[in-house]
């Protein structure tokens, strides 16, 4: 079989972190650089407008014309791409058939999505086809997932070089963030919340830490969860719910699963926002957890939902603007103490907003790792995670290109 003609295509172009990922290639690859690519999305005359932004450098670049509700062209599309990383959501309503022929062609495949129950099934109905095939497909390529699930192994490697043993237990706290959220975000969020509104069982599986292992995980091991206000000892600091916990934690539980347990059977995560010491910290603490209850309860609640859909919240389409983004960052930290009672610190930063500006370059690099530094002898096709797939190539990328920072600090 000859090679494909890209070595990757941006699927959902027109979207707003889509928009973002394709001026970050341009910037760093040009139109036809060290990686060839190729921008897809249902509207030719979006496609042509995004060319038209991007500048004279990008007139060259190769549109494609491609509808998730339409196989034949996903499958076109998928033909002539070594990687498809997709951009259109809320997955849970329009990610499968993409995923489908991906894993079918062999094709390899990253994304955006944090939501765990469309993850699930898509590991259900598609690992065997993608092993069949050879397609490498890693979900939650952005913020959600890969500051926690990179930041883990950092941490675990360097637990393995002093200790000779993985962390046993080990926290990530959002010490710092700023940035806003776009509609597509908003609208996977509130899509989620409306399926387990209606689903019991859904929303059991939605409170499973290991609902991305298999069967056998974790078996005996009670998983801590930071749900309300509390001090946390370690960090010296009140601390509250953080919302993106729900998807990490569980790519984070995933990753050891697919390492066989190399953190250990009896591994311990949990992640939290830091806010503050005394009185002031307590009760942003509580400000915090009772905002994300209000949020939650609103996007159950049909009337209030519709009220946030349509004076509150974002539109599909918009999200933080260009000053937003420049403005935005992120710092996390990861504390982790090994059975014996041992103990690191390190930290995870990021230039930029979290959910787009940093997102768009993570996903990028993430799609150019699995393109040009991941041979398909080094990995097998089947369902993996940003660790166990791309795991140090892809940490030595967002170092050196997309304004991460990973760091040990004294414990
Ligand atoms: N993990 C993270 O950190 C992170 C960060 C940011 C975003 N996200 C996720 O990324 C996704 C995109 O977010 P966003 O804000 O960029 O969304 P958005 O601006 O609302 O864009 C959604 C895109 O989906 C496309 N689309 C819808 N139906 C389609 C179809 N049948 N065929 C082809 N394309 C179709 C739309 O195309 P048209 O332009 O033609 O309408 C649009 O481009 C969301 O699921 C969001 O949750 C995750």
């Amino acid at each position: 079989m000859s090679a494909p003609e890209f070595d990757l295509v941006v699927f959902g172009a027109s979207s707003f972190v889509g928009k973002l990922l394709c001026r970050y290639l341009n910037e760093r690859y040009g139109a036809a650089g060290g990686l060839t690519w190729a921008a897809a999305a249902r509207s030719q005359a979006k496609l042509e407008a995004l060319r038209g932004e991007l500048g004279p450098a990008a007139s060259g670049l190769a549109l494609i014309d491609a509808d998730a509700a339409d196989e034949a062209s996903l499958r076109a599309m998928c033909e002539r791409a070594r990687v498809v990383v997709s951009t259109v959501g809320p997955y849970a309503l329009y990610g499968e058939p993409l995923v489908k022929l991906c894993a079918q062609t062999g094709t390899d495949y990253c994304d955006l999505t944090g939501e765990v129950q469309w993850i699930r099934r898509m590991i259900e109905r598609y690992e065997p086809a993608a092993r069949a095939s050879g397609a490498r497909i890693v979900h939650c390529c952005g913020f959600d997932s890969i500051p926690s699930d990179l930041g883990v192994l950092f941490l675990q490697q360097e637990a393995q070089r002093r200790f000779g043993a993985p962390c046993s237990r080990i926290k990530m706290r959002v010490k710092a963030m700023r940035g806003g959220a776009s509609g597509g975000t908003v609208a996977s969020m509130l899509n989620v919340v409306r399926e387990a509104a209606a689903n019991p069982a859904l929303r059991k599986e939605l409170a499973n830490p290991y609902s991305l292992c298999g069967p056998d995980a974790g078996k005996g091991v009670r998983q801590p969860n930071v749900n309300s206000a509390r001090w946390d000892e370690d960090f010296g600091a009140w601390c509250a719910p953080f919302v993106m916990a729900a998807i990490n934690t569980r790519v984070v539980h995933r990753s050891n699963a697919l390492q066989a347990a190399a953190y250990g059977a009896d591994f311990r995560y949990d992640e939290a926002m830091l806010a503050g010491r005394g009185t002031k910290g307590r009760l942003a603490a509580l400000g915090i957890t009772a905002g994300l209850g209000a949020f939650m309860l609103g996007a159950a609640l049909p009337p209030a939902r519709w009220l946030l859909e349509r004076f509150v919240l974002p539109a599909p389409g918009e999200g933080p603007s260009p000053q937003a983004q420049r403005a935005g960052f992120y710092d996390i930290r990861f504390f982790g103490t090994s059975a014996d009672g041992r103990s690191l610190r390190a930290k995870v930063t990021g230039d930029r907003d979290p959910g787009y500006g940093s997102t768009s370059k993570m996903l990028g690099e993430a799609g150019a790792c699995l393109a040009l530094d991941l041979p398909k002898s080094a990995c097998a096709g089947g369902f993996w995670t940003p660790a166990t797939a791309l795991g140090n190539l892809l940490l030595g990328r967002l170092q050196d290109h997309a304004g991460l920072r990973f760091e040990l600090l004294e414990a």
